[in-house]
């Protein structure tokens, strides 16, 4: 999808609306980066961060969330304060190897003391899901079902997945 399509269609949907947008590549001046300024500066009442800014230590499989907690001490309950609170949240994400890379899995991993506990610590936000990749073949599928997974546990409604190449972006 072109990128003027993709705004001229998300503009209406968030616009003036408490909007987060998530830059998920670990690269500084990357596609993901120039698509989530763009967004910041484009449409009314967005900020955005990068979530490389954030240590998100990965899921140890431990269950200790079982018993209510997660043993990693990181910027994890900071990022979800931070999105807590929205109204639309949108992760903007390059693709790697098929798939998402590891810092956004990280992030999504680490979901799961939610979803072990059945809470829902995020209300009345729209998800929405922007893939960035290189070649024009079908990567939404697979990317965005972890990332709709995490959405869902949350308690975020997904409203919307998205492929831009990266031709599309420049
Ligand atoms: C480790 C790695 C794996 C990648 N794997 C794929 C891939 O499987 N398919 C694809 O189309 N692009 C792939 N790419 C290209 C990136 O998804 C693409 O260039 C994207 O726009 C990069 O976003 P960024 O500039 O924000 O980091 C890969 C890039 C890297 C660094």
């Amino acid at each position: 999808m072109k990128l003027e399509k993709f705004l001229e269609e998300i503009s209406p949907l968030i616009s003036d609306k408490d909007t987060l947008a998530v830059n998920a590549s670990p690269r500084e001046a990357g596609n993901c980066r120039k698509m989530t300024a763009l967004i910041n500066k484009d449409i009314a009442g967005s900020s955005a961060v990068n979530l490389k800014d954030f240590d998100i230590k990965p899921c140890l499989g431990c269950l200790s969330c079982v018993a209510g907690h997660c043993l990693q001490k990181d910027d994890f309950g900071k990022f979800i304060k931070l999105i807590q609170d929205r109204r639309v949240l949108i992760i903007i994400s390059p693709v790697f190897f098929t798939s998402i890379p590891a810092q956004l899995k990280a992030l999504i991993d680490r979901c799961q003391v939610y979803w072990t506990n059945k809470l829902k610590p995020v209300r009345h936000c729209d998800g929405y899901f922007v893939l960035i990749g290189e070649q024009s073949k079908d990567y939404l599928d697979c990317a965005s079902r972890p990332v709709k997974a995490c959405f869902n546990t949350l308690g975020i409604t997904h409203k919307g997945s998205y492929y831009i190449l990266n031709n599309e972006i420049a």
